[in-house]
């Protein structure tokens, strides 16, 4: 599918749960509200079938994401079916880390039970090596739990393991390095992620925006100039680079710095009361469960993602557009 900018679109993001186990206030908003209501959060059935048709589209990438998609109840064998959909061949989940390494019947952890369900490659949030920042950010005590987790997922097969770092001004500027070397001698994927204006709260403030540009200026300080790698591609929008004199590679997600970032959008996004949203930083969102529960057949529901694909903006709007009352945790990042 192509939409009316060139983009193509490969990759659907799902997010199955707007639960979470913890409380990162820049995901959720201030008054904390109501968990959405079971009935109104698209079933795994549902799910599965919008995968089919997004497959039969050209959709090839799925990445599962939350909330924290391992609080939802049976999501290992979703997962294993999902895996199954003819077309996927790219598999991912981005979890918070805090349940990778529950033991779960039949699999030594969850890391391992999502490895072996057909995820290639595992997203885990790691903002900072700090225990008190960790509660800080995250209003829970797991930082041991999320750094026992990533170590499982190290040993449990997985293609690759990255971890996203939001970047805060105040919080990330002394840690940066720690989470450099932490990743490197982990062999870990490591990406900083700008703050992007996705609810309400205060810690979204621009006084605590931390640009990528100054994280690269003050990593080449430290190891010689950053050297671009343009060639190296994840699925996201990250621009990758290297550390001179390390074979590690660190990756950049510019939202807000980046003004070349939406041309290589290849996304779409499902939130788990199953609206279809065509991109992160605009309200725009249309909303197909209504449709499936409807009764509408394969055919309209194809015809219903074509029709969001052509809405697709040329590029994110977070400045001027966005509806902060929407809150990240139940869109899935
Ligand atoms: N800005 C940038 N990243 C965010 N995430 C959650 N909220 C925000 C925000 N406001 C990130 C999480 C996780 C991913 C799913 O989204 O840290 O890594
Ligand atoms: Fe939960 Fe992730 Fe949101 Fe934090 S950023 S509240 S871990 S979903």
């Amino acid at each position: 599918m192509e939409d009316s900018f060139g983009h193509h679109i490969s990759y659907l993001r799902i997010s199955v749960t707007d639960r979470c186990n913890e409380r990162c206030a820049y995901c959720m908003p201030n008054e904390f509200q109501e968990w959405l209501p079971r009935d109104g959060i698209m079933t795994y059935e549902e799910i599965l079938r919008v995968v089919r048709i997004a497959a039969d589209l050209g959709v090839t990438k799925i990445r599962v994401t939350g909330g924290e998609p391992l609080t939802r109840r049976d999501v290992i064998p979703f997962i294993k079916r999902l895996s199954k959909i003819e077309g996927i061949q790219d598999l991912g989940i981005s979890t918070n880390g805090t349940l990778l390494s529950n033991r779960l019947e039949g699999y030594d952890t969850a890391a391992q039970a999502l490895s072996k369900a057909g995820v290639r490659t595992i997203n885990v949030s790691l903002d900072t090596l700090d225990e008190s920042t960790y509660v800080a950010i995250t209003g829970r005590p797991y930082l041991n739990r999320v750094i026992e987790g990533i170590d499982h997922s190290l040993d449990a097969g997985f293609e690759r393991v990255k971890i996203n770092s939001v970047l805060m001004r105040g919080r990330s500027e002394d840690e940066i390095l720690e989470l450099v070397d932490f990743s490197h001698k982990r062999n870990l994927l490591l990406r900083f992620i700008e703050m992007m204006p996705v609810s309400s709260n205060d810690v979204l403030k621009d006084s605590n925006f931390l640009p990528c540009g100054e994280v690269i200026k003050s990593l080449s300080d430290t190891f010689g100039r950053l050297q671009s790698r343009s060639d190296y591609k994840t699925n996201g929008p990250a621009s990758y680079y290297m550390i001179p004199g390390r074979d590690q590679l660190i990756g950049f997600i510019g939202a807000m710095t980046n003004f070349h970032f939406c041309e290589s959008c290849n996304k779409l996004r499902l939130t788990c009361d199953g609206k279809l949203r065509p991109c992160l930083g605009s309200h725009l969102e249309f909303d197909l469960l209504s449709e499936i529960r409807c009764g509408a057949s394969d055919e309209r529901i194809a015809n219903f993602i074509r029709g969001v694909v052509a809405k697709k903006p040329k590029e994110h709007d977070f400045l001027s557009n966005y509806q902060p009352g929407r809150k990240m945790i139940a869109i899935g990042g």
